[in-house]
């Protein structure tokens, strides 16, 4: 028997257990309708189907960003570098008088094939549309059917999130 504390219904526990499945970093970007930059790191992105080709991600429904994202059906999964720390947190703040915009501010931003921003020295990038959307608890899971593809560093460690920090995707035995 468990205890109060050690109840899936305790978020800290929830979390605290979840925290040492390691996963990938991404930050999805897209633009607002507005054409305003959109970006949410995100570690819960994977591949979904080969044929066709989909890749997904799960969302908080009070996401900001996937608000903004969706209304364009379009995104941009850029998979982070293992040294890219300060984009990973950058991504992840809540900035609540500051517009989703701002955390973009002093990047040198490029342009991916669907028109989203390209992170500097990302590894890869993953161009989606939205393709479908199903809700579950307090999440959605968002389907993409996949666009476009590239790796743009091969000599370069993706990053791992693991207990609340990143570390080197390529120390691995
Ligand atoms: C490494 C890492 C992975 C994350 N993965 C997810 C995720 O898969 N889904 C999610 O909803 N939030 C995830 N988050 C939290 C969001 O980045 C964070 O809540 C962000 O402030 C949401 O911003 P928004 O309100 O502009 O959408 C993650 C944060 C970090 C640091």
């Amino acid at each position: 028997m468990s205890d109060a504390a050690e109840s899936p219904t305790n978020p800290q526990h929830f979390r605290k257990v979840f925290g040492h499945l390691p996963t990938g970093v991404v930050v999805v970007t897209g633009r607002s309708l507005d054409d305003e930059l959109v970006g949410v790191t995100i570690g819960s992105f994977a591949s979904i189907s080969l044929d066709p080709p989909l890749a997904g991600f799960f969302i908080g429904r009070a996401s900001r960003s996937w608000s903004l994202l969706a209304a364009r059906g379009k995104f941009c999964a850029n998979v982070l570098a293992a040294s890219q720390t300060e984009l990973c947190w950058r991504f992840a703040k809540d900035a609540p008088d500051a517009t989703v915009g701002s955390r973009f501010d002093g990047l040198e931003v490029g342009v991916s094939a669907n028109g989203s921003p390209v992170l500097p020295d990302v590894v890869a990038t993953i161009d989606c549309d939205v393709h479908a959307v199903h809700s579950f608890g307090d999440h959605d899971l968002v389907v993409g059917s996949v666009t476009a593809l590239r790796t743009l560093q091969t000599d370069v460690p993706a990053m791992v999130f693991v207990q609340g920090k990143t570390g080197d995707a390529r120390i691995i035995s």
